[in-house]
């Protein structure tokens, strides 16, 4: 699936030849894939009216108690289970939830001090937990068919097979039969509970943890299974950056909703748990016309005229943006980015405008200390149109003394890999293609099979991956962090700066990362983050030895 070349041989095959071709050949998918090059999906109306923007307040997500605290770990238990949700004033919306709330409730982590997650699944599927951008021991990371089976699950397709039956008690490791029919024998399955374990031996950044189950992450993502986890230390709460009601987590999500309020989504079979899949104009993504921030719509938040710091998630199946934030009066302010999906940068970053991909995220501060006290800053989305180019809005209440700075050095401890470092380079390339007999994503040319090994590598080995996209694909690897060396053989961009987990491949793009594959054996993912291409295939497996 990945051409893999060992250094000394990559020399004598040159770099030119195989990625040459490859370009072209994305190039010509994406121009016949990319209808609106901005996004790559298809977009659903919703069927109720909708409200106007700026009016629901921002809601803050409420951070989770933990039910112990002994022996140096942090305990928490956390409920899967549907419940009916007022998204859109005066209606009410059933979802699949992390606790009864959407985004299900913020963990806050101390770097260094372990954390314990007991789910329970009450859900009428099974479910998966996985915590982006988490450094966890494989047994931890949500592996897709890591199944936490619901009360009386019976597989849909266990009457056709052998090894799917009832695994008994918790903690079972028996083989689990995949939706498609696919056997993967190394999974472990428990019944309505499992415990998450997370050293949080890492950098402090802003993670999430969504839902994973193989074959239906983007429909249970969707229906509402996301939430926040942030780590924190003493080194970043002592640079004095804005902090307390002026640090605001802000995940982004577009959704779209059916005449009854339901939320709408083009599942081939809507109850998730046989068909994967959705209908054919979805094929490249779904989109949805609502676009909530922490689950209000279109929402406002009262500020004072001081900096803030915004730690922004795209929690989006597939919708990309172009964030700027803009006064009344028109003029943008600057988006001062201090940290990239895996924490502080070494030095800030000025943007006008911020793209964001499906899993990113970007730790912004914004001034609002230049903008006269009435006045309103509103979030927009270059890359939106009509309705969904507005995100969200602050409304500057008051005066207020800043006692908050951005220092020029934020962070001392970013790995600095070279190429001279990697053992090994591998090229893979995201693209469309055939899959079971209809369409699929593919990376080097598969499908996600669970029992396939496709990268296997040593701990602690530097790698080179040289990735190519046909269009836009978000790619996410588990457990390491990584930098951005170059994109379709010029320098990253801007806002490629510090460590990142999910590197935004645009139509007919090239991207070279660099890693070391660090912290724990066992098997992890890496994948693209548009969930709907997730779900068709584009996946793959990432073992460490
Ligand atoms: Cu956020 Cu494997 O994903
Ligand atoms: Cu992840
Ligand atoms: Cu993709």
């Amino acid at each position: 699936m990945s051409e893999t070349r060992e250094i000394g041989r990559r020399r004598v095959l040159g770099i030119g030849g195989a990625l040459g071709l490859t370009a072209v050949t994305a190039l010509t998918t994406a121009a016949r894939l990319a209808r609106h090059p901005a996004s790559t999906g298809g977009q659903l109306r919703s069927g109720v009216p909708l409200p106007p923007a700026f009016q629901a307040p921002l809601p803050l997500p409420s951070v989770l108690k933990p039910v112990s605290a002994s022996g140096g770990v942090d305990r928490y238990e956390i409920t899967q289970r549907e419940a009916p949700l007022e998204i859109l004033p005066g209606v009410k919306t059933p979802m699949w939830t992390y606790g009864g709330t959407f985004p299900g409730p913020t963990i806050e982590a101390r770097r260094g001090r372990p954390v314990t997650v007991t789910h329970h699944n009450e859900l009428p599927v099974p479910s998966v937990v996985h915590l982006h951008g988490g450094r966890a021991p494989a047994t931890s990371d949500g592996y897709p068919t890591d199944l936490v089976l619901p009360r009386n699950w019976q597989d849909p397709s266990s009457h056709m097979t052998h090894g799917a039956h009832d695994m008994g008690g918790m903690g079972g490791t028996q083989g689990m039969q995949g939706a498609l029919g696919m056997r993967d024998p190394r999974a472990v399955v428990t019944r309505l509970t499992r415990d998450y374990s997370f050293p949080m031996d890492q950098r402090p950044t802003l993670l999430w943890y969504h839902d994973h189950r193989m074959d239906f992450t983007a429909p249970a993502i969707w229906r509402g299974l996301a939430g926040l986890h942030i780590v924190r230390d003493d080194a970043e709460d002592s640079l004095g950056l804005p902090s307390g009601p002026c640090e605001l987590p802000l995940m982004i999500a577009d959704r779209a909703f059916d005449d009854h309020g339901n939320l709408h989504y083009p599942s081939l079979d809507p109850t998730l748990r046989e068909q994967p899949g959705v209908e054919e104009a979805y094929l490249a993504g779904v989109l949805g016309d609502v676009i909530l921030v922490n689950g209000a719509p279109w929402p406002v938040h009262e500020v004072t005229a001081v900096r803030h710091r915004l730690r922004v998630l795209n929690a989006s199946n597939a919708r990309h943006y172009d964030l700027e934030a803009v006064t009344d009066d028109g003029r943008r302010l600057d988006l001062v980015q201090v940290g990239a999906d895996q924490g502080l940068l070494a030095t800030p970053v000025t943007h006008r405008s911020l793209p964001i991909a499906p899993a990113e995220r970007y730790d912004v501060v914004v001034d609002f200390g230049v903008v006269p006290v009435g006045g309103r800053v509103r979030i927009v989305n270059r890359l939106g149109s009509g309705r969904t180019r507005d995100v969200m809005a602050f409304k500057v209440a008051r005066k207020a003394t800043d006692h908050s700075r951005v220092p020029r050095d934020l962070s001392y401890d970013l790995p600095t890999w070279r190429r001279s470092d990697a053992t090994r380079i591998r090229d893979f390339s995201f693209r469309a293609g055939r899959m079971h007999g209809g369409h699929g994503w593919l990376i080097g040319g598969l499908p996600f099979d669970p029992a396939r090994s496709d990268v296997t590598t040593r701990l602690g080995d530097v790698e080179v991956w040289r990735l190519i996209a046909d269009v836009h694909h978000p790619v996410h690897l588990h457990l390491v962090g990584f930098r951005v060396l170059s994109r379709s053989g010029r320098k990253p961009l801007p806002h490629d700066a510090g460590l990142k987990d999910t590197v935004s491949l645009r139509p007919g793009e090239s991207a070279e990362i660099i890693t070391r594959f660090d912290g724990y054996r066992g098997r992890y993912l890496f994948h693209c983050h548009n969930a709907e291409h997730e779900d068709m295939g584009m996946m793959a497996n990432l073992e460490i030895i």
